[in-house]
């Protein structure tokens, strides 16, 4: 079944469903998982909180990063890993870094195999563009809308294949047995009809948390209900502490300030330059990469044409390191008139070389700012893009610590350690998709007696769910959603300090106690205030699993920049944080846990 109407078993008003896997989210991640769940044998479905080919995916511009050597045959996984690590600062689980390097650029061919149209290199193969911290022009794309044909691809074969698909359907709750995962709560966001879903297995792919912050690029799906529905079930996160801020987002006009401006712009020629016309980028080359960037524009630009003999310009240092410097411009008081800084491909490239490449920039800043990027330097500045941090799982199969709960993509931590490089996401989200979808479904096959849903479990789900309905007089989620995001703008942002991180705790607990008698108007049918009431709960809990992670951390390190402790500190390199929900269900408890010890083997590539 594809489509929101109406169907299943109804038992008082309430549709059940039952399946061996229960995909949550229809990105990338969520459309692989599905795929490889239904492939192995699996009856699957896929639950999506917005029309299907509408998830943020589609957003994600400039490629897959994948080994292929299709431009520069030297590349190859090990040196993919390597940069990984190295972008990540050495933070990542270093078995999903490898798994990860190995494994993608298998699942790029098999991406092309189902149809997608990559752009080609002379000599007809798959086209690799440049991108920050990758040594080599390693980027699968299609021109800058990347995300769009790797959606269209899957979703088209998730179709055929037959897979059931609930769209506009939110999951707000799991249910267990004995500790193991027995199914999903949802509602249709037309109708405000409940549906139970029961599943051993429910593998969630729901994305990231940007809506937490005022400027994102991310689009409204992103409340962190992944990371909040896991926390729930009993399961951990970690790494929540580290938030990219993409260097370039639009500032201009306010009704899209945020809106990405993808880092291909850079890949294919770019630069960086202040109010004064200076090209400061050259001034904030970390220690840690000055053996790799160039320090002299000359070298930076002959980079472009023999990367052999020249080091990497410094606008293509990973993004923690150019947010920075574009922030630190900007605070300096060389910015633009609207608080960037500017981005010029203008001067660098011909029209004919910018509308090939980068068509989505083209009409993106013509049709939202009338500025036309082939005659003039756009106006950019950092933009909340990722978070690092999601659910703890396992390297292999993606399962979490609640037997039967799987996540994967950006609800899920540990690949990409305190800082993702560009074009790994969507990599990422291929190779661990088809392994969790693949584990999910061997675990759920040869299941004896299925985990049961309790009904009791039901009825407190449908109870929770209707909270909102029952208050009288209390406030309007929209009024809570605007605070919360300034605050987490202002206190949780690129640059952080103690006093600024408890601010932003004791701001959250009141977010927390206002939204307790939050009030939404009207009935269940497409009511969005209602559906914002529940997503905030989510954001509410997972921005506090990120200030109180932030806090911790005393240190700078990738998307975690304290100003009271500037600099990594080798003693913090050495752990992660980790997060669970309280025993009372209201707050976040924290510890330490040290990072998986990485083969000797592997370290020799750090040497
Ligand atoms: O800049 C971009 O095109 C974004 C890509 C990514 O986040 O991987």
């Amino acid at each position: 079944m594809t489509g929101n109407a109406l169907s299943g078993d109804a038992h008082g008003g309430m549709e059940r469903h039952s399946y061996d896997v229960v995909v949550v989210g229809a990105g990338g991640a969520g459309l692989r998982a599905a795929i490889a769940a239904h492939d192995a044998g699996a009856r699957t479905a896929i639950v999506c909180k917005s029309l299907l080919g509408k998830a943020h995916t589609v957003m994600a511009e400039g490629g897959i990063a994948a080994a292929m050597g299709n431009r520069w045959p030297e590349d190859n996984w090990e040196v993919h890993f390597r940069d990984t690590m190295r972008g990540g600062k050495m933070l990542n689980n270093w078995r999903m870094a490898q798994l990860h390097a190995q494994e993608a650029p298998e699942r790029v061919q098999e991406l092309e195999d189902w149809g997608a149209l990559f752009d080609r290199t002379e000599d007809g193969l798959i086209s690799q563009r440049d991108f920050g911290g990758h040594k080599y022009a390693r980027l699968a794309h299609v021109g800058d809308r990347t995300g769009l044909e790797m959606i269209r691809t899957l979703q088209q074969r998730a179709v055929a294949l037959g897979i059931d698909v609930f769209m506009e359907c939110t999951v707000t709750d799991l249910f267990k047995e004995d500790g193991k995962i027995a199914g999903a709560f949802a509602y249709w966001r037309e109708s405000g009809r409940f549906i139970v879903f029961d599943a051993p297995s429910v593998i969630l792919a729901t994305g990231g948390i940007g809506k937490s912050f005022k400027v994102t690029s991310n689009s409204w799906e992103y409340t962190g209900d992944g990371h909040a529905l896991a926390m729930r079930a009993g399961a951990s996160l970690i790494n929540m502490e580290f938030v990219q801020f993409h260097p370039t987002g639009m500032v201009w006009p306010p009704s899209v300030k945020g809106l990405l401006v993808t880092e291909s712009v850079r890949g294919d020629g770019g630069i960086l330059k202040n109010s004064e016309g200076k090209r400061f980028m050259f001034d904030y080359i970390p220690e840690f990469f000055r053996s790799e960037t160039a320090d002299t524009v000359e070298e930076a630009d002959a980079w472009y044409d023999d990367k052999k003999n020249n080091r990497r310009p410094p606008e293509l240092l990973p993004r923690d390191e150019v947010a920075r410097a574009i922030n630190a411009e900007i605070k300096a008081g060389r910015g633009t008139p609207h608080g960037g800084v500017y981005l010029d491909i203008a001067s660098r490239r011909s029209p004919e070389f910018i509308r090939k490449r980068l068509p989505s920039m083209y009409h993106q800043f013509k049709e939202l700012a009338d500025v036309d990027i082939t005659a003039e330097p756009m106006e950019i500045g950092p933009t909340c893009h990722y978070v690092m941090g999601g659910v703890e799982v396992d390297a292999d199969t993606q399962e979490s610590a609640v037997t039967g709960l799987y996540a994967v993509g950006e609800c899920s931590g540990g690949m990409h350690g305190s800082n993702r490089l560009g074009g790994n996401s969507l990599g990422d989200l291929l190779v661990f998709g088809k392994r969790a979808g693949e584990h999910a479904s061997s675990y759920a096959a040869p299941l004896g007696p299925r985990p049961q849903v309790d009904e009791a479990d039901v009825k407190a789900a449908q109870q929770s769910a209707l909270a909102p309905f029952e208050v009288e007089g209390g406030e309007n989620p929209y009024t809570i959603q605007s605070d919360l995001q300034q605050s987490m703008n202002d206190l949780v942002g690129i640059i952080r300090t103690r006093t600024e991180l408890e601010e932003s705790l004791r701001e959250i607990e009141a977010f927390k106690v206002r939204a307790q008698t939050m009030v939404v108007e009207g009935h269940r049918q497409y009511n969005p205030g209602w559906h914002l009431a529940l997503d905030l709960r989510n954001m509410l809990i997972v921005s506090e699993c990120i200030a109180r992670a932030a806090l911790a951390r005393e240190e700078s390190r990738g998307g975690h920049t304290r100003d009271d402790f500037p600099g990594p500190d080798a003693e913090w390199g050495t752990k992660n944080l980790v997060v669970t929900l309280n025993a009372e269900g209201t707050g976040v408890d924290l510890h330490e846990k040290p990072l998986p010890e990485m083969p000797d083997e592997l370290k020799g590539y750090f040497a």
